[in-house]
């Protein structure tokens, strides 16, 4: 992807107006996830595994300024001197709460002098390609989602926030009755995986490449909080025949015997979820499990789950042209009636929800509601280059990180696509994600 290609097809204004929008929308949620709390919680350490909000705010600023600023406009440093403050690689989460970070007040005006001289940036910028930073529109649709990436991260900061609940949606409604399978068979053959050249793909979603699936079956939605019980009432948490040595290893070090924000009160099961303390809806996807934990419950139900690769053929390919879509549903934008996105709800739909969303094949929910575990782990596609700093995606490559696949409630739609790849170490149960099982076969 580093050619400077020229494509012809490329509709510059249409591009700067997505561009533009999208940058509005991610901040409208910055704002909403910054000054829904008293301004002593901005700058709090609600968990060590998370940032103050305040570093992402400002954060979320550096990074617009080194890239659409600095990188692409020219532009001197506004404040050369922060820089290393909101470095993600230089401070760890738990070491931020102590440094010498911007005020929330400051960080918000050094936030917003940042985007005023973007905004104009992208009034003037010549679009001649999509590839190229300093030529494209791919700066800015990185950086809207960059945002937006932050304001997932940000809420998962609120759901570990001790205290009443500062945020508010509607729940999605009910489902529609599941009538069909639960399990659909997805035909062995090749498919086109990843994509080329279009100026909202990041790097590691590139290039696009055919890869051979061996036919399978995929549940045809995500597990649910009902069926993950029965494995919790089996005493799955307390045989050792489901969990990899290290996956055993970890839950019994750390006492985990259900997924996180979950506790047995007087023989019910309660969750908190953003300040709630609730009965576990059992027709919800379940949330907060680790990979370990997913991977268990798989080898329990006599199954597995599903590679990357199968969950991208299941998500995007159609069987009645042999090409591969943008979405399950093909190449329109995200709707209300497709998928739960945005953070338009504070939870999963109940499993069975959003038919017009579903694949070809009949599966539905894969995108939005929960992050789904995939059983692979995060490795460069071939032909992998990396664009425009390795510290987004090369340097997280290897045995260490799973991918996961589809994205979350709490994710905004120009963050999230059928190529789309998020991963994570298989420790970690704070992101929103649940997963689906799969099987070898086509019988
Ligand atoms: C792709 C979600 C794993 O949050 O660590 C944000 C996204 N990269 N800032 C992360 C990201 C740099 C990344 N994930
Ligand atoms: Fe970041």
């Amino acid at each position: 992807m580093t050619e400077a290609a020229i494509d012809l097809d490329f509709d510059g204004e249409a591009f700067r107006e997505r561009a533009l929008a999208s940058l509005l929308t991610a901040r409208d949620r910055t704002t909403l996830l910054t000054t829904c709390v008293a301004e002593p919680e901005l700058t709090a350490q609600h968990s060590p595994l998370m940032s103050p909000l305040v570093w992402d705010l400002a954060h979320i600023g550096n990074q617009e300024e080194l890239w659409l600023l600095r990188a692409v406009a020219g532009q001197d440093a506004l404040r050369p001197e922060i820089d290393g403050l909101y470095d993600a690689f230089e401070h760890p989460r738990a070491a931020r709460p102590s440094l010498p970070l911007l005020s929330p007040e400051e960080a918000r005006r050094y936030a917003a002098e940042v985007r005023g001289r973007a905004l104009d940036v992208l009034e003037s910028a010549a679009f001649h390609g999509t590839t190229r930073l300093t030529e494209a529109g791919f700066a800015f649709g990185m950086i809207a989602q960059h945002e937006q990436q932050h304001d997932e991260t940000m809420l998962i900061t609120h759901q570990l926030r001790k205290g009443p609940p500062a945020l508010i949606a509607p729940d999605p409604g009910p489902a529609p009755l599941l009538t069909g399978p639960a399990e659909v068979l997805i035909p062995g053959g090749p498919f086109t995986m990843g994509t080329s050249g279009e100026p909202w793909a990041l790097d590691n979603e590139q290039p696009a490449h055919q890869r051979e699936v061996a036919a399978f079956h995929l549940d045809t939605t995500p597990v649910t909080n009902g069926a993950y019980l029965r494995f919790i009432e089996d005493g799955g948490y307390g045989d050792p025949r489901w969990w990899t040595p290290q996956g055993w290893a970890h839950i019994q070090r750390h006492g985990i015997d259900a997924p996180l924000f979950w506790r047995r009160d007087a023989g019910q099961w309660l969750r908190r979820r953003f300040g709630v303390v609730e009965p576990v809806p059992p027709d919800e996807p379940v949330v907060h499990v680790c990979w370990y934990e997913a991977d268990a419950y798989a080898r329990w139900a006599g199954r597995r789950l599903p590679t990357e690769a199968e969950w991208e053929k299941a998500a995007r390919h159609d069987p009645a042209t042999g090409g591969s879509m943008r979405y399950p549903w093909g190449d329109a934008d995200p709707g209300p009636e497709h998928a739960n996105l945005g953070q338009r709800h504070l939870r999963p739909a109940p499993a069975g929800s959003y038919p017009a969303g579903e694949s070809p094949y009949g599966v539905r929910q894969l995108i939005g509601d929960v992050w789904e575990w995939t059983a692979s782990d995060f490795l460069p596609y071939p032909g992998f280059t990396a664009f425009p700093y390795k510290e987004y995606s090369e340097v997280f490559f290897g045995p260490d990180h799973k991918v996961l696949r589809g994205g979350s409630f709490a994710v905004d739609p120009v963050a999230c696509r059928g190529t789309f790849r998020n991963w994570d170490y298989p420790v970690r149960r704070q992101i929103f994600a649940g997963f689906r099982t799969a099987r070898s076969g086509a019988l």
